[in-house]
């Protein structure tokens, strides 16, 4: 059920004045966002989509056989409109996103199986947390991560038998991802910016 109506809200006047009661003032920040869709309606979506795939319904969108490629990142889009696009992606080990953000889009994920390694830029160094199966995550404006399979103790044995997926949804659909380095004294360097609607970087 993708019941992911969601009324939009139009302040005005909220934007123009701090002296407006916090709840107004949120309600102005959220109705500037490039969405109507909220970081819970993207967990909804990424955990209806991992229930759906495990119901297989999109087998039809699946390796054959069960084949997950073994060497590279792999993704299929499950869904697609105006608002969101949401994607199916297996993940190999030591392929990283390398760090990323999502640029106007808004992000989710929730692990289906297996597990992921977050390295999230938290404005003075990056933190890392592991993602199992179940797991999820969302990702507002600004959040800059790299991902990757995460080691096998949390994994499990890798691919093809065992694959690490995750389903991802992005609000806007992805249109661009910026990508950054961190400096020797403590602060992000964007180094590029690509036009790309593939999640987490391009895969193949
Ligand atoms: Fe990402």
């Amino acid at each position: 059920m993708r019941s992911s109506v969601i009324t939009p809200t139009y302040h005005p006047v909220a934007a123009a004045s701090a002296r407006l009661a916090p709840e107004v003032t949120e309600r102005a920040v959220a109705s500037a966002l490039p969405t109507r869709l909220r970081p819970a309606d993207l967990l909804r979506l990424t955990d209806e989509g991992a229930e759906d795939v495990l119901a297989g319904r999109y087998d039809h969108l699946l390796p054959a056989d069960g084949r997950w490629p073994a060497d590279s990142r792999w993704a299929t889009r499950l869904s697609t409109d105006d608002e969101v696009d949401v994607w199916l992606i297996s993940w190999v080990p030591d392929q990283s996103t390398e760090l990323h953000d999502h640029a106007g889009s808004l992000g989710a994920l929730t692990v289906l199986s297996g597990a992921l390694s977050e390295y999230r830029w938290n404005g003075r160094e990056l933190r890392n947390r592991t993602l199992t199966a179940g797991d999820q995550a969302s990702f507002p404006l600004g959040w800059v991560h790299d991902v990757v399979r995460a080691p096998d103790q949390f994994a499990g044995a890798p691919a093809p038998g065992n694959p690490t997926l995750s389903v991802h949804a992005y609000s806007p659909p992805l249109t661009a991802m910026s990508y950054y380095e961190v400096t020797g004294h403590g602060t992000l360097r964007r180094t590029r910016t690509v036009l790309t609607d593939q999640p987490e970087g391009d895969v193949k």
